[in-house]
């Protein structure tokens, strides 16, 4: 099985990016994280880090060229925004799951909107990057069933 992992804007940030909500490592470690999770269960990983909403786009439409099986992502701020990456999604239909770092659901009312949670299959928010794994985990699953 093959994953890619989408991680929007200030992401890329991570460690230094409000460290009280989002933690002291960094989005190298992320990666290190998932990676090394997913290895035990055969799962290759792709990674994808983007400030730009069109190229969020751009990488959802190509994991269907490159026969992704599933995606994990976490939009930062353009989940509360984007119908571009909803419907990106919905075009690709690939298996896909929201993820969060912080619990979005206990923060500002303009976090409350989610578009992209209208296609993923589950979300997972305020687990830090534990949420990640958890979400590679699910789908795996799920994968496992339909075949
Ligand atoms: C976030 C939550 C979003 O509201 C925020 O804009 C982010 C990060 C998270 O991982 O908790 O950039 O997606």
């Amino acid at each position: 099985m093959k994953f890619l992992v989408i991680n929007g804007p200030n992401l890329n940030m991570l460690g230094i990016r409000e460290p009280a909500i989002y933690g002291s490592n960094t989005y190298d470690d992320l990666i290190d994280k998932i990676k090394n999770h997913c290895e035990k269960k055969n799962i290759e990983t792709v990674f994808y880090q983007s400030n730009h909403e069109g190229d969020l786009v751009d990488a959802i439409q190509k994991a269907y060229f490159d026969k992704i099986d599933a995606i994990i992502i976490n939009p930062g701020a353009y989940t509360h925004t984007s119908i571009a990456l909803l419907d990106a999604l919905k075009a690709v239909g690939i298996p896909a799951a929201e993820v969060h770092i912080s619990d979005v659901d206990s923060r500002e009312d303009f976090r409350q909107i989610s578009y992209i949670r209208l296609y993923c299959r589950f979300t997972i928010s305020g687990e830090g990057f534990d949420g990640y794994c958890m979400a590679a985990d699910r789908l795996y699953d799920f994968l496992k069933v339909t075949g």
